[in-house]
């Protein structure tokens, strides 16, 4: 089997946080959300991932993945010029995946069970595409799979009456026969070769189509509300590490996860889960948690934060409550003000300063 991830698109429901690089990248838990898919790729057994990449800051996904060695898998780059749409994409990638089976990952999908096993089932069957679906409670906002007696029906790309809650995931196990429905596809409503037609062809042609449900944990990571969902979810299934310094009278409780050269000063509290990148400082009186990630190189003092990504070299200060943020790295947030209880948020692109 062989892995195609999808990197690309202007990311514009995320500005500002998009601005200097793909959503893809953003972080979770201090890693770019899309090395949680390559990792999950990795589990089909697949070694050969095929990366698209386009907008804006392509070459930093090829300056984070490289060959791919470091991850263990060879990655190659294919340059989509526009957003196209998904379908589009994959099409792309025909010479690469000649006669193979493979799987699609969606770079913005965040799931937490192993796929091993999904992956097996597809390798094993005759089926000509799996695919995997997740109940949700706000169907028209994706694909959605009409099902009667266990078969999949009908498939349709954000319905306004959807027929079911199961939603189509970004997660695709498909057989070369998807290029020729590719070839037959029209642009949809917003201008893309959507895959979802791409399988609604499959159906209408009489291929096989099967699927397994995901009942645990499935993000797509479309708004900031996501991401910081989707961190809170990753934070809470790690196991904790601690390599920084802590002072006495400093509190923690529940998982920590804390880089080297990193310092807890005394009368902090930390709730978890809660993960510190390398060489930061929490300064005393400072309260953080639960489901911070903390980059590395960041200084907090006496700020109350939860439920936030912070990234790395910002500069934090202040009686400040922090609910529900995303401030990108290199960012500052001053505020010499009395402490009052009202809960701030924060949506910051790379380098913003706030004094106040
Ligand atoms: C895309 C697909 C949609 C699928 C979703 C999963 O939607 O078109 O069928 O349910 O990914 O993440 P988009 O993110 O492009 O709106």
């Amino acid at each position: 089997m062989k892995g195609i991830l999808l990197h690309g698109g202007h990311g514009t429901r995320l500005r500002p946080l998009t601005h200097t690089g793909p959503k893809q990248l953003l972080p979770i838990a201090n890693k770019p959300m899309s090395e949680y898919c390559i990792n999950s790729i990795k589990e089909t057994g697949a070694k050969e991932i095929a990366i698209i990449i386009g907008g804006l800051g392509a070459n930093k996904v090829k300056e984070y993945y490289g060959d791919g060695s470091k991850f263990g898998v060879k990655i190659s780059y294919i340059e989509q010029d526009e957003p196209r749409g998904i379908a589009h994409a994959i099409n792309l990638c025909k010479d690469f995946i000649g006669n193979e089976k493979f799987i699609v990952f969606l770079g913005d999908n965040i799931i937490q069970k192993n796929i091993q096993n999904f992956a097996k089932k597809f390798e094993e069957s005759d089926a000509d595409a799996l695919i995997l679906l997740c109940e949700v409670d706000d169907p028209s906002r994706f694909g959605i799979a009409d099902i009667k007696n266990d078969q999949i029906v009908k498939i349709i790309e954000k319905p306004k009456n959807p027929p079911t809650n199961f939603a189509v995931t970004g997660i695709y196990f498909l057989t070369p026969v998807i290029f020729k429905m590719i070839k037959n596809l029209k642009p949809s409503w917003r201008n893309e070769l959507e895959i979802t037609d791409a399988l609604q062809i499959l159906l209408e042609n009489k291929y096989k189509i099967i699927y397994d449900t995901i009942t645990d944990y499935w993000k797509d990571t479309g708004t900031p509300e996501d991401i910081i969902h989707a961190n809170g979810a990753i934070l809470n299934k790690m196991e904790p590490y601690f390599y920084g310094t802590k002072e006495d009278g400093a509190k923690i409780e529940g998982k920590l996860m804390i880089g080297k050269n990193s310092i807890i000063q005394k009368d902090v509290e930390i709730k978890g889960p809660v993960i510190i990148g390398e060489n930061c400082i929490i300064e005393s009186k400072t309260k953080i948690g639960p489901n911070i990630s903390i980059g590395n190189n960041t200084l907090i003092s006496e700020v109350d934060i939860a439920e936030s990504i912070i990234m790395s070299d910002c500069i934090i200060k202040g009686k400040l409550k922090i609910r529900n943020s995303i401030i990108s790295k290199n960012s500052t947030i001053t505020f010499t003000e009395q402490y009052n209880e009202n809960e701030r948020i924060f949506l910051l692109g790379e380098g913003t300063k706030i004094l106040f």
